[in-house]
């Protein structure tokens, strides 16, 4: 006996979650489908690992707000501390880190796992999401950045979006470095200056600048924020530092692959304690939701928190939640069938068995079928197709089967086809 007394359950999901009905599946089917299929044909092949982790893998490596604010952890009937994956890089530098000895690198990697944070639900920010992870170990030189941004603007491509709705921020850590050293930012400062650039757009101006010059000083502040107002001449007038010169490169080569939707952006560092040198994050350019759609980056230094030798790599991540907005906004999500091809309704006194035998021939075709037995009115039966967006219907009778005689009609355009099972079939793998 469910539920307390006659009391019924609730039924809403949990908060932040997301059921998916069937059209809600096949619309993130379709999501993960174009991801997959750009991932699989730059030749990055899919990984998995299950949602629970130690609690100890993010406790040093992740942002520190996951860590502290956002973490889903419990402790296990054995004692041990355990979380729901909040992200998946760590995962995969584990996993790199375990089977070093025996995976050919470089290593392109690809996966589309779900993930939990405890974040406050709000439109782009949910508690559980499916995150397209794409990175790529072994490449210490800026080939890696270029590779992946290209394979990550191809993604975009393949959603039918155009340069003009995004927008891909780069930046590099090392570059910030580089202009840190030259206006005297003390090091340890560092990792408090990238954390507080990387929550600028959430502050006002005034706030930022109160809070930059109380961590790093009047002085210092100032001339940071003039060399961030600079922009990509920034890059120009740093003309000694490598990093400057590498970004400039890589920038240089992605516009040359047409990818002129790339903008240098020194206020950018994500939140991520691991990064080490080149980060990006893409943003829709709709005014009216210009929001960060995905990003990455660069982590020299993660595998080597496991063992002691050093694997490049470059990734990013990719939310289904934010794209699927994007695509929303955009008029960019196509009309999804059902995956159910055919509907079989059947006029009375039919003989089912012999209307299974038909199904079956459809099915070792490789074409999908159901057959409606609710003994329904015929009528009632054909209504139900257009909600259930079925492409094709076939009314089977006891003449259809005595003279083999079938006749199929698209529920759209109502063109029909008719003829014996063979014509039909034929007529199936046509269109
Ligand atoms: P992240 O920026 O935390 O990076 O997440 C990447 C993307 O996942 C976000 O831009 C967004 O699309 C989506 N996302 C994150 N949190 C949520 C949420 N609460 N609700 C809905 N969508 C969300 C990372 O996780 C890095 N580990 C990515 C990476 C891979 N870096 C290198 N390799």
């Amino acid at each position: 006996m469910f539920g307390i007394g006659n009391k019924k359950i609730s039924t809403e999901s949990y908060k932040g979650v997301r059921d998916f009905y069937p059209e809600d599946q096949a619309i993130q089917n379709y999501i993960f489908g174009v991801m997959a299929g750009v991932a699989k044909s730059w030749g990055y092949v899919e990984y998995g690992a299950s949602v629970l982790e130690p609690l100890q893998l993010y406790k040093s490596k992740s942002s520190e707000e996951i860590v502290n604010e956002q973490i889903y952890s419990f402790t296990d009937r054995g004692e041990r501390e355990v979380a729901l994956r909040p992200e998946m890089t760590p995962t995969s530098a584990r996993m790199i880190a375990s089977k070093i000895q025996e995976l050919p690198v470089p290593i392109r990697w690809y996966s589309i796992p779900n993930l939990f944070r405890y974040e406050k639900p709000q439109r782009g920010r949910l508690r559980e999401h499916w995150q397209l992870n794409v990175d790529l170990f072994g490449i210490p030189n800026l080939l890696a950045e270029v590779e992946v941004i290209s394979l990550a603007f191809d993604i975009m491509k393949k959603f039918g979006a155009e340069e003009k709705d995004f927008q891909i921020k780069i930046n590099s850590r090392l570059l910030l470095d580089d202009l840190f050293k030259k206006i005297n930012i003390n090091e340890d400062k560092k990792q408090f200056v990238y954390r507080l650039i990387d929550k600028k757009e959430k502050l006002s101006d005034k706030d930022f600048r109160h809070s930059l010059g109380a961590l790093i000083g009047e002085k210092s502040a100032k001339k940071l924020l003039e060399n961030f107002y600079l922009g990509e001449a920034l890059l120009v007038s740093m003309n000694e530092s490598i990093a400057a010169k590498n970004l400039n490169k890589m920038i240089d080569i992605l516009r040359g692959r047409g990818i002129s939707n790339i903008i240098f952006t020194p206020v950018l560092t994500r939140g991520f304690e691991y990064y080490t040198g080149v980060v990006f994050e893409v943003f829709d350019t709709n005014k009216e939701n210009p929001r960060s759609l995905f990003g990455g980056g660069r982590y020299d230094d993660l595998v080597n928190s496991f063992i002691n030798q050093k694997i490049p790599a470059f990734g990013f991540g990719m939310g289904d939640v934010t794209i699927k907005d994007f695509l929303k906004t955009h008029n960019l999500l196509p009309e999804i069938n059902s995956t159910v091809d055919v509907c079989i309704c059947i006029a009375p006194e039919t003989n089912i068995e012999e209307v299974y035998k038909i199904a079956k021939i459809f099915r070792e075709k490789g074409i999908n079928v159901s057959v409606d037995i609710s003994a329904k009115k015929l009528a009632d039966q054909l209504k139900s197709l257009s909600k259930r967006k079925i492409p094709f219907v076939m009314t089977v009778g006891s003449e259809e089967l005595k003279n083999q005689n079938f006749t199929i009609r698209n529920t759209k355009t109502r063109e029909e086809k008719s003829g014996g099972i063979s014509d039909i079939i034929k007529f199936l793998e046509n269109v």
